[in-house]
């Protein structure tokens, strides 16, 4: 046998006998609310603008002193005890997010200190607000590889940290959260059948905050440009984000061999109703298949479908054995689609 053929093989029977399984989910959103009329006081814009053109109603603020590792240290909280896992349990702790306490060192380490998970690898994973999803797919490889027998995978945002409140284009997208997922192969769980990422690096302009990093550090030049808050192309990124949700989609059930009709529940990205109904229609997917929180918190960007998944699985939106269909698209660009049978 090649070395080729091995490894294939090899690999093969890993994933056979290490299934990975979602054993519980969590989630929190912090109690500031803003709403459409709040932000009329703020901006040139109206309630029926941006219900009319996103959904959005309203959306979440931290507190002054809350942190993105404070919020994701919540959400994991209420994932171990849906998954009856303790901290000492935990192996590795992933957190996805674009809105670290600090560029370092990671929000992993901060969270993996405030709920006291002393055993735990930690680190972050940026991809916008698809790191939930890419999330899921790397914290299954320690999983299916038996390296690790419990992951904790978080996307959590304070997204209004980023936010140019005087930029109406932007500022009504936008909310902060976090929600959580503890990994483990475990057959009474929610096996993650497939996953499909994908990444667009030629698209970087898209959505970006120019500042801070290496390219171009903070400046007085920098704040006076109001270059540390996020900048989109709007327009472009709605077409782009349609397309890759939907090709993203139709790989990850073509993988897990099942029609978009099976699905009992679509998880998309809760960005714009607008995209969400156009990318639902392209998939042919029922209105009543596809859930929406988007109403109530905007885009949360990577804690955007993990506090969906837990919001629809305790709102009783999924039953057990149902195939959930998770999708987002993000800065980058990147994308991803993941099926789970529930
Ligand atoms: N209130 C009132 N008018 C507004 C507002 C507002 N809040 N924002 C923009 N407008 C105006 C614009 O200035 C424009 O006016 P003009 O025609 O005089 O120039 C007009 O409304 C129409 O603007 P469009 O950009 O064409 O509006 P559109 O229908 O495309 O909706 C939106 C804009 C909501 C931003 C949409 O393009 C969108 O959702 N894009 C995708 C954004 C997204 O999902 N990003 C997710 C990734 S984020 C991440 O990865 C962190």
């Amino acid at each position: 046998m090649n070395q080729k053929s091995h490894s294939a093989s090899h690999e093969k029977n890993l994933v056979k006998s290490h299934p990975c399984h979602i054993a519980g989910v969590g989630s929190y959103v912090p109690e500031r609310v803003l709403t459409n009329a709040d932000l009329e006081k703020m901006v040139d814009t109206s309630d029926d603008w941006i219900v009319s053109r996103t959904g959005i109603r309203e959306r979440r603020l931290a507190a002054a002193g809350e942190c993105t590792s404070d919020l994701a240290a919540k959400a994991a909280a209420r994932a171990m005890q849906d998954a009856g896992v303790t901290a000492d349990q935990i192996d590795l702790i992933i957190v996805a997010t674009i809105t670290p306490d600090m560029i370092f060192p990671s929000t992993a380490c901060l969270v993996q200190q405030k709920i006291g998970a002393r055993r735990a690898a930690a680190f972050d994973l940026e991809a916008a607000c698809s790191g939930f999803i890419y999330g899921l797919h790397v914290g299954s490889q320690f999983i299916h590889t038996g390296a690790y027998r419990t992951v904790l995978v978080i996307g959590a945002e304070k997204i209004s940290s980023i936010t140019d409140w005087a930029d109406r284009n932007t500022c009504v997208l936008f909310g902060d959260g976090a929600g959580a997922a503890i990994l483990q192969s475990r057959a009474d769980a929610h096996e993650i059948l497939t996953v499909s990422l994908g990444a667009d690096g030629t698209k970087s302009g898209l959505i970006e905050l120019p500042a801070g990093g290496s390219k171009c550090p903070a400046s007085p030049e920098t704040i006076a440009g109001r270059m540390h808050f996020l900048r989109m192309d709007g327009r472009e990124t709605f077409k782009n984000a349609i397309n890759v949700m939907c090709q993203a989609s139709k790989d990850a059930l073509k993988h897990a061999g099942i029609e978009v009709g099976q699905v009992g529940c679509i998880i998309p990205h809760q960005a714009n109703q607008r995209i969400v109904d156009a990318v639902s229609e392209k998939l042919e997917a029922k209105p009543e298949q596809v859930f929406l929180n988007l109403q109530k918190y905007g885009n949360t960007s990577a804690a955007s479908v993990a506090i969906a998944l837990d919001e629809a699985y305790r709102g009783g939106r999924i039953k057990k054995d149902d195939y959930v269909l998770l999708v987002a698209f993000g800065s980058g660009l990147s994308w991803g689609a993941a099926v789970i049978r529930w």
